[in-house]
C-alpha cells in the first residue's frame, strides 16, 4: 500500500511526527508531551508561554488546540483538552505560513512543487499564494530540505506536504500531512503537472511529470458555500471546483484557483475573487 502504514502512522499523532523531524535535523517549536496535569505544568515551565496545547492524534482545522498566552489561561485550555494525549509546543512568532508539496517515485525520485504561502482564518486555510511571494532559490532549497529526509526516512511514495512557518527566513516545519494537499489543489491549472496526477504516476511506478509553475496563482477556498459561478468564471484566468458537498458553516465546499502570467497580472483577478467569495457564505 502506498503510501506506507508508517507514513500514516508518524502522521496520526504530533509528538512522534515532531521527535522524527527532529531526529531528522528537521527544525520544529520546540515541545513536550503532556499526559496529566503536573506534566502540563513542567512542560509550561520549560517551554515559557506563550505556548499552544494540542491533542496528539484527531485535530484539523485548528480543532483540538489551545493558545495559552498567560498563565489564566491554562485551567480552561486544561478541561477543554485534558484526557486525551496533549502536546504543548512553544508559540512561534512567524513571519508567514508556507507549505511545500512533493512527491516520490517508487524508485525514491522526488520532485518538489514551488513553495507556497498560506493564510488562515479562524484557523481554516483560506488563500493560497503559488509561489510564496518572496521565495527565492535558498528559501525553496531549505524548505526541500526539510521534506526530503521525511520522505526518504518513510520510504514515502505518492504526493505528500509539509507545512512551515517562516521565522525570519529560518523554517521550522509544523505538520505533514500524507496525501496531495488543500495548498496544492492550485497545480491542477498552475503546474505542468497536478499533484493528483503525480500521485497517481508515482503510485503506479510512472514517470513523474514536471512540477514547474506556469506563472503565478493562487487558490481561495470557498467556506460555507459557494461564490456566485458566473461572476467567477468571468475573471481572467479564473477556475471554479465546486465539491459537491452540503454547505454548512465552516465547511470547505469548493475552491477557486486563479492563474496569470506573473504575480502583478495575478493581484487584480485575485482581488475580484477574494471579494466574490467573501461576499457568500460565511464571508
Ligand atoms: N507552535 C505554534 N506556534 C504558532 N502558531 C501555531 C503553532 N502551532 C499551530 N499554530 C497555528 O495554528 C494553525 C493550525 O495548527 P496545525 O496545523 O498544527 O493544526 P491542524 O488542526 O492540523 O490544522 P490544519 O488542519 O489547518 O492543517 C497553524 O496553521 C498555525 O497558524
Ligand atoms: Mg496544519
Amino acid at each position: 500500500v502506498h503510501p506506507s502504514a508508517r507514513a500514516l502512522e508518524v502522521s496520526q499523532d504530533r509528538l512522534v511526527e515532531k521527535t522524527i523531524l527532529q531526529e531528522l535535523g528537521v527544525g520544529t517549536a520546540p515541545f513536550r508531551a503532556v499526559d496529566d496535569r503536573p506534566s502540563l505544568d513542567a512542560a509550561i515551565a520549560v517551554l515559557g508561554l506563550p505556548a499552544v496545547l494540542k491533542t496528539r492524534r484527531g485535530g484539523y482545522d485548528g480543532k483540538g488546540q489551545a493558545v495559552l498566552q498567560a498563565p489564566g489561561d491554562v485551567d480552561a485550555a486544561w478541561s477543554e483538552l485534558g484526557g486525551v494525549p496533549l502536546i504543548l509546543e512553544r508559540f512561534v512568532p512567524f513571519e508567514s505560513e508556507l507549505s511545500i508539496v512533493a512527491v516520490r517515485a517508487l524508485d525514491g525520485t522526488i520532485a518538489c512543487w514551488p513553495v507556497v504561502e498560506n493564510t488562515h482564518e479562524l484557523g481554516i486555510l483560506r488563500l493560497t499564494r503559488a509561489p510564496a511571494p518572496g521565495v527565492d532559490a535558498a528559501l525553496q532549497a531549505s524548505a526541500e530540505a526539510c521534506i526530503r529526509p521525511l520522505l526518504d526516512f518513510l520510504d514515502y511514495v505518492g504526493v505528500c506536504c509539509l507545512e512551515l512557518f517562516d521565522v525570519d527566513g529560518e523554517l521550522l516545519a509544523n505538520e505533514m500531512a500524507p496525501r496531495v494537499h488543500n495548498s496544492g489543489h492550485w497545480t491542477i491549472e498552475g503546474a505542468h503537472t497536478s499533484q493528483f496526477e503525480n500521485h497517481l504516476r508515482a503510485v503506479l511506478g510512472w514517470p513523474l511529470g514536471s512540477t514547474d509553475a506556469r506563472g503565478a496563482s493562487a487558490m481561495v477556498n470557498c467556506i460555507g458555500g459557494l461564490p456566485d459561478r458566473d461572476a467567477v468564471l468571468a475573471v481572467p484566468g479564473a477556475h471554479l471546483h465546486d465539491y459537491g458537498k452540503n454547505p454548512r458553516r465552516g465547511r470547505k465546499v469548493g475552491h477557486v484557483t486563479v492563474n496569470a502570467a506573473d504575480a502583478a497580472s495575478l493581484e487584480p483577478a485575485l482581488e475580484r475573487v477574494l471579494e466574490l467569495v467573501r461576499a457568500s457564505a460565511d464571508g
